[in-house]
């Protein structure tokens, strides 16, 4: 079997800890691999399959025979992608950098896997609350055809980074001594707190997170006609994004129905039995790499309308399984550059 030579950017992250881990589970035919982060972490010790790598300062000179550069480096992206792909590699970016640019295709691997087909060097990983998302719209619009969604999300701290999982473990500690919690990664306390405001605000006064929402449904969906309206929201929750999110069709779909088409949708685990009490939480979903749907119910307000509860890990299914997924692709469809 052909193997490939790996570089992990934002090694010593949260979405490039998983990256690791997923690697390793899926067994991804790595030959050599690259621990890339910045000078702070340069020297780390990280372990991969029995081997001990160090990790190193990102420089354009890292991605030399480089096959696969998996970005999950937040401003490194923008700084080094291109270098990467000039010399040669395939680039799997977790950042927004280059979502919208439309030479570079946006995929989920569930949804619109043939695009991975189309990239001149840099795939993006979409946004973590637009996968989860996608995953559960996808079986829903190829039989009824979505006309309309409105979502909000309850996003985990972790979607903010190591230093966001810190800070909410410190402030409940901080808390319980009945010591002030001072918030340095967020803009309040976000223990026993919601924050509706993630990334900065933009157009119209929705933030930049619901705009990702937004424009990268389409982009992924391959449609610019279905609306999407999104509020997004940080809950103190460690890991797993939640979703509620509520569809207008074009043709009626009963809850049974929807239930019948996410079952049988790749990557969509169903929990719905409301007799029995069952439901997604992310307390349940972390560490999974399904996106998990229930709460299906019929809207009565609308003629063919449903809501759904979504819940998904987003560093694995919003990030770094996703990630992997596509750098799989590439190798199937023999995309790999070098
Ligand atoms: N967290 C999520 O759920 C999630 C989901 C989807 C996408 N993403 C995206 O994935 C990326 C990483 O997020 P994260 O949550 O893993 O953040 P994180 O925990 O803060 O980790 C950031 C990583 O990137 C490295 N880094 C930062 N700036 C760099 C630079 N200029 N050059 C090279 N390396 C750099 C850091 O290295 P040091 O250790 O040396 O500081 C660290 O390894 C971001 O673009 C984020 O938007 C995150």
């Amino acid at each position: 079997m052909k193997r490939f030579n790996v570089a992990v950017v934002g090694a010593t992250g949260a979405v490039g800890q998983e990256l690791l881990k997923i690697l390793l589970e899926r067994d991804f035919p790595v030959s050599d691999l690259k621990l890339l982060a910045t000078e702070r972490s340069a020297g780390k010790k990280i372990e991969f399959k029995g081997k001990e790598y160090t990790v190193e300062p990102t420089t354009p000179e890292a991605f030399a025979g480089v096959d696969i550069a998996l970005f999950a480096g937040g401003s490194a992206s923008k700084d080094f992608a291109r270098e990467a792909a000039k010399r040669g590699a395939v680039v799997v970016d977790n950042s927004s950098a280059f979502r919208m640019d439309p030479e570079v295709p946006l995929v989920v691997p569930e949804v619109n896997p043939e695009d991975v087909k189309l990239h001149k060097g840099i795939i993006a990983n979409p946004n973590c609350s637009t996968i989860i998302m996608v995953v559960a719209l996808k079986p829903i619009h190829d039989a009824a055809r979505i006309k309309r969604v409105v979502v909000s999300t309850y996003q985990a701290v972790s979607g903010a980074g190591k230093e966001a999982i810190d800070e909410l473990a410190e402030q409940v500690k901080l808390l319980a001594e009945g010591k002030q919690a001072v918030p340095q990664v967020f803009p309040y306390q976000i223990a026993y707190n919601l924050i509706p405001h993630i990334d900065v605000f933009a157009d119209l006064d929705y933030t930049k997170e619901e705009w990702k929402m937004v424009n990268e449904t389409k982009k992924i969906m391959h449609d610019d006609s279905i609306q999407i309206t999104a509020t997004t929201v940080r809950v103190p929750v460690f890991r797993s994004h939640s979703e509620s999110v509520n569809i207008e069709t074009e043709r009626k779909l009963s809850a049974a129905e929807a239930r019948e088409l996410l079952a049988r949708a790749p990557g969509v685990i169903v929990q719905d039995n409301p007799e029995k009490k069952e439901y997604p939480m992310p307390l349940y979903t972390s560490d999974k790499d399904e996106v998990f749907v229930g709460r299906i119910r019929e809207d009565n307000s609308l003629a063919n309308g449903l809501n759904l509860w979504v819940v998904a890990d987003q560093l694995r299914k919003g990030a770094a399984t996703n990630a992997v997924q596509i750098a799989e692709l590439a190798v199937k469809y023999d995309v790999v550059r070098r």
